[in-house]
């Protein structure tokens, strides 16, 4: 656990007007993007670019995974003027090519992570996608039949390239970015008998280890906004629908800051 307490994101709102000396992201996740999604969402990101440098989406970026879905939301991001960081959803998976949809949004500039990081303005992004099995006591145990070994073992394989993601970073200040919920807190308002497939504490471990300033994710469309892992990290779920829900008549897109920092010293040799 970390002892040390790193100034914690913000609301963009509350730093206002100083954007200069802070970072800005807007989240949102869960878009479920349908050929019939065209000509819907420029609006929402050309606001992601008047509010922020940058925009993060948390997976179910499509609804299906087809290649025509990914075609259309590449289509619609040309309306956003800033970087656009995104992991994959298991809707992304369900054509079985989520290498389809990577390879149409990267050719469309946007960064697509799976277990890499990048960095913005200075701030890490360390992101995947990450798996179910539920939430501290209520957590899968890999024992028994292969199958749910199979199953356990696919959540500590993305929790495993979250922490190598973090791990890579040297930036003073990061993100993780999530599909499915590193807490069970963001997912309170759904029904407990699904939780254990909204997320998993494994996904929680590695932010425990390395410094993180601020996480999102999406998936649980009915859950609670914000909640924190042990260690006090705030955790934002972005998923569309309950942005929708939480804050009618705002974007819906959650805009958070991080101070900017300065960049590093030159190390010169004597
Ligand atoms: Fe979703
Ligand atoms: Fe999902």
């Amino acid at each position: 656990m970390r002892t040390d307490a790193p100034l914690r994101a913000v609301e963009a709102s509350a730093i206002e007007p100083a954007p200069g000396a802070v970072v800005r992201f807007a989240a949102v996740g869960d878009i479920h993007v349908t050929r019939a999604s065209a000509g819907t969402l420029r609006g929402l990101f050309a606001q992601a670019g008047e509010l922020a440098d940058a925009l993060l989406l948390c997976g179910d970026l499509t609804d299906y995974g087809t290649a025509e879905e990914a075609h259309v939301l590449a289509d619609e991001l040309a309306a956003a003027s800033v970087p656009v960081v995104a992991v994959l959803g298991n809707h992304d998976h369900e054509a079985g090519t989520p290498e389809v949809v990577t390879g149409i949004l990267e050719d469309a500039g946007v960064r697509v992570l799976d277990g890499g990081s990048c960095v913005i303005e200075g701030v890490g992004i360390a992101g995947t996608k990450g798996f179910a099995g539920g939430f501290g006591r209520g957590s899968l145990g890999a024992w028994g039949e292969a199958g749910i070994k199979r199953f356990v073992q696919e959540a500590r394989d993305e929790a495993m390239k979250l922490e190598a993601a973090l791990a890579k970073l040297r930036t003073p200040r990061r993100i993780a970015l999530l599909h499915y919920a590193p807490v069970a807190a963001t997912v309170q308002g759904e029904p407990p008998e699904i939780f254990a497939f909204l997320g998993s504490s494994r996904l929680e471990e590695p932010i425990l280890r390395y410094p993180v300033d601020a996480v999102f994710h999406g998936h649980a469309h009915r859950g609670t906004p914000e909640g924190r892992t042990l260690n006090g990290v705030p955790v934002y779920n972005v998923a569309r629908p309950l942005l929708q829900r939480t804050r009618p008549g705002e974007p819906s897109l959650r805009v958070i800051a991080l101070p900017r920092e300065p960049a590093p010293q030159e190390t010169v040799a004597a």
